[in-house]
């Protein structure tokens, strides 16, 4: 497996492929692996004649008082993960590479960014589509695989591959689970013992909601309500939002008449966890 750092240098390698008649297939991750992360490289790898990772933390995705210093980094180990997993090659640039002195192009996807996490985290998503579009440019690949984990940004990332005429196709593949529920995160590992414990709720308050729904509740305020009870009944658990909304606009649904997305960002301690579950009508 062959780890680049320079971006020049991962355009020239992905040039000379693609003239080679090879397909890429990239996965853009922050890294601190877990399963949900390699998911997407299996499925690249098997859909894929060369695999890129880029691992990058990337600064502009995070407001000031966010978690940019604090969030998991183990280069060594996720090296180790990547080639078990079978991946060709890595791209490891530095921040200074990325955003070199005088960079002041940022590419800004509106309305979808506005609800959710856009909310919360102002900002947040034009860090991230400034960072998937110049990661698109380098390596041009023909797919790139994203976890529903973060369905936003995977909605965002489609809108602006649609808008600015990308040619690649985005994948969106399910979000990996530990077995008592609790979605994969890097940021898992920040919780105590008791935030672990705790962090059970956000996937039992979205399966209460899916089950509440499939026996024929359609009321989102009280569907809403239910979840937040529920969350709250966990002390430790400060929820920043819990929403049913329409999969394609993200926008906020009053009435349910066909498939919605339920999504929830609840915060134990310092750590701001995300999840969310597809829900259609039975
Ligand atoms: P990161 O959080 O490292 O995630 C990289 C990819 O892994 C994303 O597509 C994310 O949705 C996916 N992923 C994370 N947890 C998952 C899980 N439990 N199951 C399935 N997939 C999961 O998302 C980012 O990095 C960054 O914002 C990035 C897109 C790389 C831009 O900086």
């Amino acid at each position: 497996m062959q780890n680049i750092h320079e971006p020049s240098a991962i355009g020239r390698r992905c040039e000379s492929l693609r003239r080679e008649g090879k397909t890429i297939g990239l996965v853009p991750t922050m890294g601190a692996f877990h399963e949900g992360h390699l998911s997407l490289m299996r499925r690249a790898r098997a859909e894929n004649d060369v695999v890129i990772v880029s691992i990058f933390v990337n600064p502009i995705q995070f407001a000031r008082g966010e978690d940019f210093d604090s969030y998991p980094r183990d280069l060594q180990d996720d090296l180790a993960q990547a080639e078990r997993a079978g991946v060709d090659l890595v791209f490891t640039p530095s921040a200074e590479a990325i955003y070199p002195d005088g960079f002041q192009t940022y590419v800004d996807v509106t309305e979808i960014t506005d609800g959710l996490c856009g909310a919360s985290r102002p900002g947040h998503f034009r860090g991230v589509t400034t960072i998937v579009t110049k990661l698109f440019n380098l390596v041009r690949p023909h797919r790139a695989y994203f976890g529903q984990k973060d369905y936003q940004q995977s909605a965002v990332v489609r809108r602006l591959v649609d808008d600015l005429n990308l040619d690649l196709e985005i994948v969106l593949l399910p979000t990996i689970r530990e077995a008592d529920g609790l979605a994969m995160s890097s940021r898992n590992v920040r919780l105590t013992p008791e935030e672990r414990q705790a962090a059970c709720v956000l996937y039992a308050s979205l399966r209460l909601t899916e089950e509440r729904v499939e026996a024929g509740e359609r009321n989102t305020k009280l569907l809403l309500d239910e979840m937040r009870t529920m969350i709250e009944t966990e002390p430790l658990a400060r929820i920043d939002y819990v929403a049913l909304c329409d999969p394609e606009t993200l926008k906020p649904l009053d009435q349910i008449e066909g498939p919605m997305l339920a999504a929830i960002a609840v915060r134990f301690g310092e750590t701001r966890l995300i999840d969310n579950l597809l829900i259609t009508l039975p």
